[in-house]
């Protein structure tokens, strides 16, 4: 999607990520809350459903019609390659622990990234799609960020103990050797909060708190938060303080103000293996 000057057009693909998230949303959420919904269990020991078969399907479907020549990454169908130097890179259902229990903090996330010959991809146009809550945020690279369809900001707080950090289970900490760092988040901010997932991401970008913490996660998890959060004002990296990081395995997403205090905390307090 180019503009006459031959540019990409990121707003273009805002409005591609935000359909695409819509058409995967709809095949997601007549399973949601059914009582008979199967869980299967993957390789990595984390659930899968077909409600995220079904909307990672209807969102490649949607994908290769609207946008043919890209690439592709997606959590349940893999990779493919494209063309155009673009590509897709899709969590269909963020949460799935979540969706399975009933609980509305799911998410499905969709983000346009150009794919460089080495290094990361640059996220240009972003989704992060709550159905069941039926907020809708979007970013496209240098456009801000919106919550359906309003400009969202980070909050101004500057200080760890005014602020609320969020994590999705202690569980991750203690498996990563982490779970000195997150004793001490919990000790030196002023509120602590669970369950989130991508909602923890956008609770950032919306002002709503300050800090998100995860300790392991892969790059669909957070391509389409990452730039959400910082066309908020905020800020992403990994735990070394690495930017962006979307591919090291781990994450720390703040408001900005907090973020290097927060760095501090956990290069402090991380447990790392004996060489
Ligand atoms: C999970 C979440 C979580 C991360 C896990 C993922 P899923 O995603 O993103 O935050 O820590 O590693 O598996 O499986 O619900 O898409
Ligand atoms: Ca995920
Ligand atoms: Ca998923």
């Amino acid at each position: 999607m180019m503009d006459e000057a031959g540019q990409v057009d990121a707003l273009g693909l805002r409005k591609v990520a935000v359909a695409a998230a819509r058409v995967g949303a709809a095949a997601a959420l007549p399973f949601f809350r059914r009582p008979d919904l199967a869980v299967e269990w993957k390789a990595d020991e984390s659930p899968v459903t077909v409600a995220d078969r079904a909307c990672e399907g209807a969102i490649r479907a949607h994908l290769a019609q609207a946008r043919p020549a890209d690439a592709w990454l997606g959590e349940e169908t893999g990779t493919a390659a494209g063309t155009s130097g673009l590509g897709w890179i899709v969590d269909p259902i963020d949460g799935t622990r979540n969706f399975v229990r009933g609980v509305p903090l799911w998410s499905t996330l969709v983000a346009c990234a150009r794919l460089p010959a080495a290094g990361e991809p640059e996220v240009l146009a972003a989704c992060v799609l709550l159905p069941a809550l039926d907020e809708c945020y979007d970013a496209a690279l240098g456009a801000g960020a919106r919550c359906n369809g309003q400009p969202i900001h980070v909050s101004a707080i500057d200080r760890l103990d005014q602020s609320m950090w969020c994590f999705e289970t202690p569980t991750w900490f203690r498996s990563q050797g982490l779970s000195k760092v997150f004793a001490e988040l919990e000790e030196q901010c002023a509120l602590s909060r669970g369950l989130s997932d991508a909602y923890g991401h956008m609770l950032v970008a919306s002002g709503r708190a300050e800090l998100m913490v995860e300790p392991q996660l892969a790059m669909w998890d957070v391509a389409a938060t990452s730039l959400v959060v910082r066309e908020a004002g905020g800020r992403f990296s990994d735990l070394d303080g690495k930017e962006p990081g979307m591919s090291s395995g781990h994450a720390v997403v703040s408001n900005g103000l907090v973020h290097d205090q927060a760095l501090a905390l956990i290069a402090r307090h991380r447990q790392r293996p004996s060489p």
